[in-house]
């Protein structure tokens, strides 16, 4: 395996997916671990991020490195590489000239392991304030740009290399060749982290660490987290896992009922639970979008603690965790790490004295995916959009009744389906209706109609923390809004929202 380790750059993550895509698994951690980090037989390399920081300002990070350099193959990015330059004795000066954006290499050495198969010409990313000014000795240039000398150096007689352009981005084009140089070639790592190898050996995990009488308690959502994490615990350990899905009564249309009988397809040994009319119940009257997850949380505490009490010998509770959500987070400056304010994560039953197992803590969400379609997992729950643990409850704005709910979902269900129908469906991140709470005037027939407005919300995005509007054809667009106030009695008015996510957010409330 590889390590990474994090100086806080927005790219880190990214670095990990594309090495997890050359099929090498790879581990992120934060920069402060550099000094106990022990260089097991397993790890093959070490990367060195980049960072919001300057190498130049004071208190900024500056691991010693001594046990690590030299020892493993070393890539430094961007500010690992200007930390490599400086520490080593080398000189690192403000940029005077742009060094943000495109830029051509315009001298490469192609002898060097690391850019094999790269041009000369190959547009690269930069993206830094701060450039490497003079090497210190032993240092050898590899690659230039027109306008950066030192775009990329080899350190002598060591697999050292420091690049100030970004090889994870896809505007590096031949960033994926580069990192397979590093990865495979010069550290050596095997290709095998394959969904099949990753489900054999986690299979294996689970199964020694879940003692042979034990009960395990998952909470399902019809998400694809949960729906993968239950089918891996399946293949381990079968009807000793328990799986509790609860309908809320702020799903989507016909959600609960055709999920429960994918699960019971794929042989999987769950309970539904109705509790709709405890969530109203809990709901009358509540205005504030904070109030309403809070009571929507509790409730889902209170219903999920009673059925858990019901499995006799529950000793773990499952999670479908996943990584994006354990990487411990470096700031070192700034906003540069987001804040996630909501969190699906039930309370845990405390009095039942569960343990708690992730089996899929150490996956990105693409590599959930691609373990779901190993697994079977049918192509309506994973190619599902992100829903939100509170459903429906926080697309309704203001207070929530259950006709409301009713007329959010057969709006939502004509554009749901109309998405699928056009093929739009796969392409937006994560689409629904939100039910408005203004009545406005319109026309109908002879009659004057003063009924409700839904809008509709289509985003693009890669991970929901920022985000896009979904450019939706107008004859599409035209096609739900019609179709909506057809059929969909109560509702007189549609429009589209086309905020996007800073400063917007994906769901209204
Ligand atoms: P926002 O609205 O913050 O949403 O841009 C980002 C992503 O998070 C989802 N979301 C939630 N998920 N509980 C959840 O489990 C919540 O309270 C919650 N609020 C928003 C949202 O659907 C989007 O995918």
């Amino acid at each position: 395996r590889l390590i990474i380790l994090d100086f806080g750059s927005q790219y880190t993550q990214l670095i990990a997916r594309r090495i997890r895509e050359l099929h090498v698994f790879c581990e992120i951690h934060p920069y402060t671990h550099a000094p106990n980090l022990v260089l097991t037989d397993d790890i093959l390399g070490v990367i060195l991020s980049g960072s919001p920081c300057s190498v130049r300002e004071e208190g900024a990070p500056n691991p010693d490195l001594s046990h690590i350099q030299g020892h493993v193959p070393l890539l430094g990015v961007c500010y690992g590489a200007q930390l490599l330059a400086q520490q080593g004795g080398g000189e690192v000066t403000p940029a005077t000239i742009r060094e943000y954006g495109r830029a051509r290499l315009s001298q490469l050495d192609e002898a060097s392991p690391l850019l094999e198969g790269l041009h000369a010409e190959s547009q690269v990313w930069m993206s830094h304030g701060d450039t490497i000014q003079t090497l210190p000795a032993g240092y050898d240039i590899i690659a230039s740009t027109p306008e950066v000398a030192v775009a990329a150096f080899k350190i002598e007689g060591q697999d050292t290399y420091g690049i100030q352009f970004h090889p994870e981005v896809t505007h590096t084009t031949e960033g994926k060749q580069l990192l397979h140089n590093f990865v495979v070639n010069i550290c050596q790592c095997a290709q095998s982290w394959t969904p099949d190898h990753f489900v054999d050996s986690a299979v294996q995990a689970l199964q020694h660490t879940i003692g042979p009488d034990d009960q395990v308690i998952l909470g399902l959502s019809g998400g694809v987290d949960s729906s993968v994490a239950a089918l891996l615990l399946h293949r381990a350990i079968g009807p000793r896992l328990h799986g509790i899905f609860v309908d809320n009564g702020l799903l989507r249309q016909d959600e609960f009922a055709t999920v429960l009988k994918a699960y019971e397809g794929l042989g999987l040994n769950v309970t539904g639970v109705n509790a709709a009319p405890e969530f109203y119940a809990a709901l009358v009257g509540l205005t504030d979008p904070e109030a309403k997850r809070k009571a929507i949380g509790r409730t889902f505490i209170e219903v999920f603690d009673r059925e858990a009490h019901k499995v006799e010998g529950a000793a773990w509770l499952a999670q479908g965790t996943i990584y994006p959500d354990v990487i411990e987070s470096v700031s070192v400056k700034g906003p540069a790490v987001t804040i996630k304010s909501h969190h699906n994560v039930g309370g845990l039953p405390d009095d039942m004295n569960l343990k708690v197992v992730e089996p899929l803590r150490m996956l990105f969400k693409d590599e959930v995916r691609e373990v779901g379609a190993a697994l079977g997992l049918p192509g309506e729950i994973l190619n599902r959009h992100p829903f939100p643990g509170p459903g429906l409850g926080i697309r309704i704005l203001g207070d929530i009744t259950p006709e409301k709910v009713d007329l959010l979902q057969r709006a939502d269900n004509v554009f749901i389906n109309l998405l699928k129908e056009h093929d739009l469906y796969s392409k937006v991140w994560q689409a629904g209706a939100m039910l408005l709470p203004i009545q406005s005037v319109g026309v109908m027939g002879d009659e004057r109609t003063y009924e409700q407005v839904v809008a509709l919300r289509a985003v693009t995005s890669v991970d929901g923390m920022t985000a896009d509007w979904a450019h939706l054809p107008y004859e599409f667009l035209a096609e739900v809004s019609n179709k909506i106030i057809n059929q969909v009695r109560g509702i007189n008015r549609v429009v589209y929202d086309i905020s996007s996510k800073p400063p917007a957010t994906i769901e209204w409330e």
